[in-house]
């Protein structure tokens, strides 16, 4: 390894690649997220499930979605309300904040990730065979809201959520399916409600 190279990949280590977020700026302006993702159970009104779990999350795949939320890939009144008018890198510092709130959690999956352990082999090239993402781009899934897996899943799955390889994913799942998939993630480990 050359000097410049062993240089690069220092910098990537220490910073992530592309995602180079100002916490103290990301805490700012992040205080309004907090009212729904720092609080345990919080939840979306209607259709009723829990809002997502952005703690451990990938900083570059929380730039990614609040993307599509802002490119109209994603559909939520909320959070299309709180991306419209975000730059990219008010993104990379709410990403940035996210990330300094704590590191993904280890642990043994409970019994019930054994339910749809088979089906989620399918899965695990890009989302880990115990749900933690080998790329910062493709989210993390593990210790994910059980109840916003069925309906992000079913999102892909009808159209309201559009991502090309994940509609070529959910496509031929059915409700069974995606119950026993969410059950599997939502087993393990991982994710978590962040504290400011
Ligand atoms: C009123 C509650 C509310 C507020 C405030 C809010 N969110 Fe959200 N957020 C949600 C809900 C509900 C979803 C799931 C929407 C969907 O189904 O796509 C979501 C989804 C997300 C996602 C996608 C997560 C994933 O796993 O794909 C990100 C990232 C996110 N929010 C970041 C933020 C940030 C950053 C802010 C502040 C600028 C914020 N949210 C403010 C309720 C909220
Ligand atoms: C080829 C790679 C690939 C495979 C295989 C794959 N996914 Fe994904 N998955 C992605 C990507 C990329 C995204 C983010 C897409 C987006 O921006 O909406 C994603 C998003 C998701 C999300 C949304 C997460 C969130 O936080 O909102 C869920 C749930 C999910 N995948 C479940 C699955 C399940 C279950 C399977 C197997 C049946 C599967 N995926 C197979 C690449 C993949």
């Amino acid at each position: 390894m050359s000097m410049r190279t062993l240089f690069a990949a220092l910098i990537l280590a220490i910073s992530g690649p592309a995602v180079a977020g100002d916490v103290q700026r990301g805490l700012e302006i992040g205080y309004t997220c907090m009212g729904c993702h720092g609080i345990e159970g919080q939840r979306n009104a209607f259709p009723s499930f829990r809002v997502p779990r952005l703690g451990g999350q990938h900083a570059e795949y929380i730039v990614l979605s609040l993307q599509g939320y802002r490119n109209g890939t994603r559909q939520h009144p909320t959070m299309e309300a709180q991306a419209a008018t975000m730059t990219d890198q008010d993104m990379r510092d709410l990403a940035a904040y996210f990330a300094s709130l704590g590191e993904l959690r280890t642990g043994r999956p409970g019994r019930a990730a054994a339910r749809g352990a088979e089906k989620a082999q399918v899965c695990a090239a890009c989302h880990g065979q115990d749900g933690v993402s080998p790329s910062p781009m493709w989210p993390t899934l593990a210790g994910q809201h059980r109840d916003y897996l069925v309906e992000t899943l079913k999102a892909y799955r009808d159209g309201r959520r559009t991502d090309p390889v994940m509609a070529a994913q959910a496509v031929g799942l059915s409700d069974r399916d995606i119950q026993d998939l969410a059950i599997f993630y939502a087993s393990h480990p991982g994710l978590f409600t962040p504290r400011r």
